[in-house]
């Protein structure tokens, strides 16, 4: 048996607790009702064994017992639904001040980047007792990020952002996996999560020194593609302009209207034609094959940027949107 082989997980998330609990207390239940079957069961077949001189008539109604094995499973039941809704909303509701990490899922890595433009593949390195909310999407097909020691999966789908937040309680080193078949080397699509003390995160943020942060890439792609040429305050041709659009009301051609979130912005890049804004013509071209998702997110992080009051509407809402 090597040393690395744990029979039970380390527990190393501020849900993973929780969630433990709920799984053992429902280990438990299982097994006391599973026991007690089997003992009615091994009582009854001696007692009313073939050939056994006994008493086999019914000699008193049964309703009393039948609603007791009827009610107290039924408040059981509803009791661990209660719970486990409750976990269940706090695993899937970043607290408002989490850290927003951006994941790329391609055949077969994982690839990590942060705010400040430090990038790391199969590797995530994050700080101590600080909530991380993980943007994900997919460049080919459907992967699933899983760390077990944090008791997180969430799928990652092309097209799609979706997100997943922890907050890591202990130091070290975590696998990390993916949870879908996505192919040939599925099998090696992992890593590990690092975590490390948030001054230590900081110092190791500042190593990779020299890199554009997310914004400035961000901003460096507008002018490069071309959307300056559009979208700019000089601009000639008649297109919305960009500046502080993250998080605010858009009034689109079809009487209908949107929040500017991650999703609305993608979608405007690769698909303009979808959401026209009112009042313009649909003559912006498709991005589709020209740009990859980690310059889509890079893009999307400078138009958060060049907002200056703090955005209310973040990743959360993509699914509450539950525009896709
Ligand atoms: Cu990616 Cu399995």
């Amino acid at each position: 048996m090597n040393e690395q082989f744990h029979l039970l997980l380390p527990s190393a998330s501020s849900l993973s607790g929780r969630i433990d609990a709920l799984w053992w207390t429902m280990v438990l239940l299982c097994s006391a009702v599973a026991i007690g079957v089997f003992i009615v069961m091994w009582v009854f077949c001696i007692r009313y064994r073939r050939g056994r001189q006994i008493d086999r008539t019914l000699s008193r109604g049964t309703t009393p017992i039948e609603l007791t094995w009827t009610l107290v499973p039924l408040v059981i039941f509803i009791g661990v639904f209660g719970w486990s809704l409750f976990l269940y909303a706090r695993e899937k509701n970043p607290p408002a001040d989490a850290q927003t990490i951006y994941v790329v899922a391609k055949q077969w890595m994982w690839k990590v980047q942060h705010p400040n433009g430090t990038r790391e593949i199969n590797q995530l390195h994050v700080p101590l007792d600080v909530p991380i909310r993980l943007t994900m999407t997919s460049q080919d097909v459907i992967h699933s990020f899983y760390v077990p020691a944090f008791r997180v999966k969430q799928d990652v789908l092309p097209g799609r952002y979706t997100q997943l937040w922890f907050e890591a309680t202990q130091l070290g080193s975590f696998p990390l996996f993916c949870t879908q078949y996505c192919g040939l080397d599925h099998s090696r699509m992992g890593g590990q999560v690092t975590v490390m003390r948030p001054e230590d995160y900081a110092r190791w943020l500042r190593g990779d020194g020299g890199n554009a942060t997310l914004a400035t890439r961000g901003a460096a792609l507008f002018r490069s593609l071309g959307c300056s040429g559009c979208h700019g305050a000089n601009a000639s041709v008649h297109a919305p302009d960009l500046d502080g659009i993250y998080g605010r009301m858009v009034h689109l051609s079809d009487g209908s209207s949107v929040i500017a979130d991650d999703v609305y912005m993608r979608d405007s890049i690769l698909l303009p034609d979808k959401q026209v804004v009112a009042g313009f013509d649909p003559i912006m071209p498709s991005f589709q094959d020209q740009v990859s998702e980690d310059d889509l997110l890079a893009l999307i992080a400078y138009l958060k940027s060049t907002r200056t009051q703090p955005v209310s509407a973040t990743a959360s809402e993509i699914t509450k949107n539950g525009r896709h």
